[in-house]
């Protein structure tokens, strides 16, 4: 053998083994794009541009993340960042700024304060509400199929994405709870208010259905009434609120049931966010305190240097976890075999089927 093809040889098995470890450690993509509806639970920036109170694009948000603030409302990582690195995607970037990202990754329309219903969080200003995420999505659907050379193809390609959508707290939090500036409490009791957001939600997520969505994972509303911001004002949990969560996230497990009935050819996940952060209390050392510093136990104060032992708490800031709560949830939800966790299946199993 001469020495050229010895060297061309050992180059090409070196980049071999190169690729192959880079599958190792980051895995490759167990799916080809991810789309997200929400609110600031899985927000990565669409706020930032936005007039309203609800924007965190300030230090000392992000004091994790690779890049720092980038209007995540935590330390770091949220919950579907974990997931799409679990699932071996990059982070997706919010509608508000997708300049020189590729589309079919996927987008991200989750906003700050936004709920199912459209009045939901503006009295604190403006905010994307479910509706006119659904609109953006339409919006980027066109995009691809200019892209892809047609609907056909688009709806092809879009049937294999995963769809996270993870909203409902502030239509309590900001809305129903908030008797002042909202009537909704006087309209409905509980049960029919909760009975109302399944319904448009169910219109939203059949909507999406028709927009080629075959896979999607819907959240529940995690413990309300146990985060910082209300135990602060009340001293111990407010059991009206997780009693609100509790009739919202069953009412959805219901509807995942009924969606996997009714359609066939889709799959339809549960999350059950109260069992899988909420629960996870055992590694946390504090649990009803905020990470970081804030005037009325919502928001971070700019600037102000927050608690040092991140791993440690649960809260980051009076509403939103930190990024180690935000793993714990992802990874169970991502291959936990509990149904009370994920059910009927857990994500990693179905972006598989
Ligand atoms: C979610 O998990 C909590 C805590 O384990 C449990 O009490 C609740 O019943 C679960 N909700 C649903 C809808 O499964
Ligand atoms: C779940 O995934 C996490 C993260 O990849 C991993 O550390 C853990 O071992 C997995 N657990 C199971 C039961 O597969």
């Amino acid at each position: 053998m001469g020495c050229e093809t010895k060297t061309w040889l050992i180059l090409s098995l070196l980049l071999l083994g190169a690729s192959y470890m880079q599958q190792c450690v980051y895995g490759a993509p167990q799916v080809p794009c991810l789309f997200v509806f929400g609110d600031s639970l899985s927000d990565s920036g669409n706020n930032n541009d936005l007039v309203t109170t609800a924007k965190v694009n300030y230090k000392p948000y992000g004091i994790d993340f690779p890049t720092g603030p980038t209007g995540r409302f935590t330390n770091g990582l949220t919950s579907i960042d974990i997931i799409g690195q679990l699932l071996g995607l990059d982070f997706i970037p919010p509608f508000a700024s997708l300049a020189g990202w590729d589309i079919l990754k996927g987008v991200n329309y989750a906003s700050g304060s936004a709920g199912i219903r459209y009045e939901t969080g503006k009295k604190t200003g403006d905010n994307v509400g479910l509706g006119t995420q659904l609109r953006r999505h339409e919006m980027i659907i066109a995009q691809i199929a200019i892209k892809l050379g047609g609907v056909a193809q688009a709806s092809q390609y879009l049937n294999k994405c995963l769809y996270y959508v993870n909203i409902g707290s502030n239509d309590f939090i900001d809305n129903y709870f908030l008797p002042k500036l909202y009537a909704t409490s006087r309209r409905y009791n509980l049960e029919q208010y909760a009975g109302v957001l399944i319904d448009e939600l169910s219109k939203s997520i059949q909507k999406l259905h028709d927009n080629g969505a075959r896979k999607m994972v819907l959240v529940g509303v995690g413990p309300i009434g146990c985060t910082p911001n209300a135990l602060a004002k009340n001293g111990v949990c407010v059991k009206e609120k997780n009693a609100a969560a509790l009739i919202f996230s069953s009412k959805l497990k219901s509807l995942v049931d009924q969606l996997n009935i009714q359609f066939k050819d889709s799959k339809f996940v549960f999350r059950n966010s109260s069992a899988d952060i909420f629960d996870s209390s055992k590694g946390f050392k504090v649990l009803n305190k905020a990470c970081c510093q804030s005037s009325l136990n919502v928001f971070c104060t700019l600037n102000r240097t927050p608690c040092q032992n991140r791993k440690e708490y649960k809260f980051w800031d009076g509403f939103h976890p930190t990024q180690a709560a935000n793993q714990i949830g992802a990874i169970n939800s991502y291959n936990s075999s509990n149904p009370k966790i994920i059910y009927p299946m857990n994500i990693q199993q179905l972006v598989k089927a």
